[in-house]
């Protein structure tokens, strides 16, 4: 390791040793040759201290590739690669948002692409169909540049506004309610100082915290850098002694961190991110009155290196922490523009940022190793964070933003279970609530206001479209909802954004199982049971499918099927979370009768049907009443925090009070899966009336 030739505030690994400097990764990338040398990238020395310290002599001269020009279409951006390249690597170099679910492996089948000109040579696949392959389709992952290259982002690829749970003006104004009391971490304090005289020789820094504790700041547990100190002179006087003194207020003490000449504006702009696998919610909120001034969703960029934190977390190990952080980074501060432009505000006056997240999104966003979490005994670097500043993370707002960082309970529990009760409240109250939160992933937390247990089910990114072949987000052009006629078996779809459907998202794939169960299109086993002569039934492949909607009713101009195999993904995702309630129950000594609400949150929970979700066993055969909807917990949970000292504390708290269960070695947890790897389960007499409308 050594420190960056051009930045020498960076570690690095990499290092030129013909010239003997390191480099950090950024100027690595580059494309300026006078940052070091512009032959770096076919250098054979270039890793040198990567490939163990051999002699460079022993290292054979490697002959300097082809660079091809590759240009995405419809919005003609191109890249430079060189040959060889695959069209994933050069969607990532591109900046391209390209969902990548199984992260190169090429078994998902997700990242297609149209190739219109141009030489490229491509792994052979099952998962395109003879048709897709006539049209010139291919999979990203599986295809390598030979030389300048025109692609086309396909319609069912391309990343349409995403559809967020939480995020109505209702919701918003019922937020603000719940805040008593604005009490930021960052404030702005305007002074006015007197000047000094012969009578009143103190030094500036005394004269300082003398008028902040006249002004009633507790100046006994506060700091001041030696960044602040240096400019305190030249502040005090620039402005005829009046001046806006930056004060963190820390856990146990506060922090002066900046001093400027005059009195700035007082407005003052906050920062909540819900940062999730999939996708990003941001809330730019005034730090006066609480009002959410603009709230803008987004995918994560992450989503071209797989669906799923493990992906990520390999994703990391292989290429490096920096890229997953830039890629989420590039979101996030993407969001944030958004939002200032919308309402107008200056990003140099927020000081206030909260993020909530999952743990390994915690970690790749602020460039924390991730490794050990996917690693027996699962142990996320970092749990509880100190206050940080935007500029150290990279965030696009004022530089010495305070930024609050959820804390994780454990590596598969994170922030945003812990912003998930902020704003549910179940730890504050005492009916025994199931909380349950279905997005990438699912987690479970179960308890009231004396104790509480989490667990996380690994649930798989099936309700967010993964692993299956038409699954989608909830974003324009999905099907959210399905329901069958009995007798032609023709389903009616509506569909996000009101258009013609594209794919399916979790909502509508739990209506269509649900419906096909209850219209005996397929059996509690998930095998189809349809006349195969009916129009609907279609053969893909070896596999048993049913058309939801035809070519010619789709702005894919394709059929949307939903095979066997999509069936059996849900069957394993839903029965991984109905395992993950058994096995909380009966670590506590309890069963479902003695629950007395089932909160539900996550990405679609705003939309989920519940009675359908208790006809495929998702949710347990109880009265209806006991459930609840609320939306996008995470982001709500990371407002109040950002409003509340109060809320920041009891973040801490609640994290540290979880029991976590781990299911990952849980012998219990694999037999009760098994057993729920039916329509609804193999124990129909836990779902009743399920049980009898599939006899009726
Ligand atoms: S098949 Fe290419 S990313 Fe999965």
């Amino acid at each position: 390791m050594g420190k960056c030739a051009n930045h020498p505030d960076r570690e690095t690994s990499y290092m030129c040793m013909k010239h003997d400097k390191y480099m950090c990764e950024e100027c690595l990338e580059c494309p300026d040759p006078e940052i070091h040398c512009k032959f770096r990238s076919s250098c054979p020395v270039w890793f040198m201290d990567k490939r163990g310290g051999k002699n460079i002599d022993d290292i054979p001269d490697k002959p300097e590739k082809n660079r091809f020009k590759v240009v995405f279409m419809p919005d003609n951006k191109d890249v430079l690669v060189e040959e060889n390249t695959t069209l994933l690597e050069a969607v990532q170099a591109a900046d391209i948002p390209l969902n990548a679910s199984c992260n190169g492996k090429g078994v998902c089948g997700k990242c297609k692409l149209v190739v219109e000109s141009g030489m490229v040579e491509s792994a052979p696949t099952p998962l395109l169909n003879d048709e897709e392959k006539r049209k010139k389709y291919v999979l990203a992952c599986q295809t390598t540049v030979q030389g300048d290259v025109t692609v086309k982002i396909p319609e069912e690829v391309l990343e349409k506004k995403l559809r967020i749970a939480g995020t109505g003006k209702q919701v918003t104004e019922e937020l603000k309610g719940m805040v008593k009391g604005i009490s930021p971490m960052l404030s702005r304090i305007p002074l006015e100082l007197n000047p000094p005289t012969l009578e009143d020789s103190i030094s500036d820094l005394d004269r300082l915290n003398r008028c902040l504790k006249k002004s009633g700041v507790d100046i006994d547990r506060m700091n001041i850098g030696i960044k602040a100190m240096r400019g305190l002179a030249g502040a005090m006087r620039g402005e005829d002694w009046n001046v806006t003194v930056s004060v963190v207020k820390k856990k146990c003490s506060s922090e002066v961190l900046e001093v400027v000449p005059g009195n700035l504006p007082a407005n003052s702009f906050g920062i909540a991110v819900d940062v999730g696998t999939t996708s990003i919610v941001v809330y730019l909120v005034d730090m006066e009155n609480g009002s959410i001034l603009a709230a803008t969703s987004g995918h994560n960029r992450q989503a071209a290196c797989g669906d799923d934190v493990i992906n990520r977390i390999v994703c990391a190990e292989k290429d490096g922490v920096s890229k997953l952080s830039k890629m989420v980074l590039s979101t996030i501060n993407g969001l944030i523009n958004e939002a200032i432009n919308s309402a107008d505000v200056d990003r140099e006056q927020i000081d206030n940022v909260v993020i909530s997240g999952n743990t390994t999104m915690t970690h790749l966003l602020l460039g924390i190793e991730p490794r050990h979490i996917r690693r027996d005994p699962y142990i996320p670097s970092v749990s509880s964070f100190p206050i940080l500043r935007a500029e150290d993370i990279g965030l696009k707002v004022n530089p010495i933003a305070a930024v609050f960082v959820m804390p994780s309970p454990a590596s598969y529990v994170g922030g945003d279970i812990v912003a998930g009760l902020l704003y549910t409240g179940l730890h504050r109250e005492e009916p025994l609530t199931m909380f349950i939160d279905v997005g990438t992933n699912g987690e479970i937390v179960l308890g009231n206001r004396d104790w509480l247990m989490a667990a996380s089910c690994s649930a798989g990114p099936a309700f967010e479209g993964g692993g299956v072949r038409w699954g989608m987000r909830a974003e324009e052009g999905a099907i959210e909802k399905v329901s069958i006629d009995p007798e032609t078996f023709n389903p009616v779809v509506t569909v996000v954004g009101d258009t013609l459907p594209r794919g399916i998202c979790g909502s509508g794939m739990i209506d269509l199982i649900s419906e096909m169960l209850l219209k005996k299109i397929i059996q509690p086993n998930g095998k189809f049971s349809i006349d195969s002569t009916h129009p609907r039934y279609i053969k893909s492949g070896d596999e048993h499918a049913f058309i939801v909607a035809f070519a010619n009713e789709t702005s894919v101009e394709r059929d949307i099927i939903f095979t066997e195999s999509d069936i059996d993904n849900i069957i394993r995702s839903k029965g991984a979370v109905y395992a993950g309630f058994m096995v909380l129950l009966n670590q506590a000594g309890m069963d479902f009768s003695m629950v007395d609400r089932v909160i539900i949150t996550g990405g679609f929970g705003q939309f989920l049907d519940i009675d359908k979700a208790v006809t495929i066993g998702l949710l347990p055969d109880i009265e209806r009443s006991k459930f609840k909807y609320m939306g996008n917990s995470s982001i709500a949970g990371a407002y109040m925090a950002l409003l509340s000292e109060k809320y920041r504390k009891e973040a801490i708290e609640v994290s540290n009070s979880m029991t976590y269960i781990d299911f990952s070695s849980n012998n219990e947890f694999m037999d009760e899966f098994t057993s729920a790897l039916f329509l609804p389960h193999t124990n129909m007499e836990a779902f009743p009336n399920v049980k009898a409308a599939i006899v009726r």
